[in-house]
């Protein structure tokens, strides 16, 4: 079951007891719910992401408004579920999650309602938000290359396109189609190339697979430091993660592969959005805000070795080492619009 952190416990139940009980009646647990969902100054955030760090970050924002921040912490798909079944009667303000195809599905149902902020518009690039404020990209996460520098120059290495040519044959990993990364990654590719050459490259890509699609972007890496594979296509914080493990064993297999961005590197968010039922939507909107501060940005980053959607924000050292890179101006609303289109091609081009 998901794990509920309450911040400021007992001014949320002072809170609460002003504000009258609000629990939402077709949420599962009643010690879980979010009690005190209501008040002037709560902001109830339903997150994907979980990170130990991350309610250091919350209490930042209390600090500054005083607005508590309760958080209900789950998988994306349950924490969807929820926000649905609840309807009008969610206590959720904010939803928070990880790949812009994800934010696309909730925003396909109607969970989100549009946000106007010129904070956020200033704060967050274009490219990294939706186009009607449903919703806000907060950290990056660029899907690179990894490869074995003892098979493989750097040379070698060019685009995403470039490992579907022949002269990659049976020496690519990737983790299969089902994963939302790879489904992004190739609604991009139809974004920039349309879909029949997305199709051609999801084939020759298909047929240089080194072995059939198997585990996340970690055993990827460990494939290539293995010898199991010669390139493989992950995001770029399982990297360093592993650099900065520690883990002896986990650093050496970090340091036996080396990094590549291609030259326009496919990027993706975590984000956020305010959710149509909000009870607290100005709160929600300052929270949002809070998130895209220069302080929160850095913080928010770093927790999970992730680039910050704002420019100009410091970098984790590991990340400042991979060098300077071309990100892919696209704008990240193009994943969930072409999400369907690529799982279909990736079907096609028989990628389990
Ligand atoms: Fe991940």
């Amino acid at each position: 079951m998901s794990l509920y952190k309450k911040l400021g416990l007992t001014t949320a139940i002072l809170s609460l007891a002003l504000a009258g009980c609000q629990t939402s009646p077709q949420s599962s647990g009643g010690s879980e719910d979010i009690a005190a969902s209501t008040g002037d100054k709560v902001v109830n955030v339903y997150s994907a992401r979980h990170y130990n760090t991350d309610s250091q970050l919350y209490k930042g924002f209390t600090e500054q408004t005083g607005i508590e921040v309760n958080i209900l912490e789950g998988k994306d798909s349950e924490l969807l579920e929820r926000i649905k079944s609840e309807g009008t009667n969610s206590s959720a303000d904010v939803f928070i999650t990880v790949d812009a195809g994800r934010l696309w599905r909730a925003e396909e149902e109607g969970l989100f309602q549009p946000t106007t902020s010129e904070m956020l518009d200033n704060n967050i690039p274009e490219n990294l938000r939706h186009p009607e404020g449903l919703w806000f990209g907060l950290s990056q996460r660029a899907r690179i290359m990894v490869y074995d520098p003892e098979k493989v120059t750097e040379q070698e290495l060019s685009t995403y396109e470039n490992l579907a040519s022949r002269e990659w044959e049976g020496r690519v990993c990737i983790r299969s189609s089902s994963n939302i990364y790879n489904q992004s990654l190739v609604a991009w590719l139809i974004e920039k190339n349309g879909v029949d050459k997305t199709e051609a490259w999801a084939k020759g890509l298909v047929n240089n697979f080194a072995r059939e699609p198997e585990g996340g972007d970690v055993p990827q890496i460990r494939g290539v430091a293995q010898g199991s594979c010669e390139v493989a296509v992950v995001n770029h914080y399982y990297l360093a993660r592993m650099l900065k493990s520690e883990k002896a064993k986990d650093r050496l297999v970090g340091k036996k592969v080396a990094a590549f961005f291609p030259n326009e590197t496919h990027m993706n968010i975590s984000g956020a959005g305010v959710l149509t039922n909000a009870p607290n939507s100005q709160n929600a909107v300052q929270f949002i805000e809070y998130l895209t501060s220069p302080q929160a940005q850095e913080f928010f980053a770093l927790q999970n070795n992730e680039f910050p959607a704002s420019k100009g924000i410091g970098l984790d050292p590991v990340l400042e080492g991979f060098g300077e890179f071309n990100a892919s101006p696209i704008n990240v609303v193009a994943y969930g619009k072409n999400g369907a289109e690529a799982i279909e091609v990736m079907d096609r081009a028989g990628w389990k």
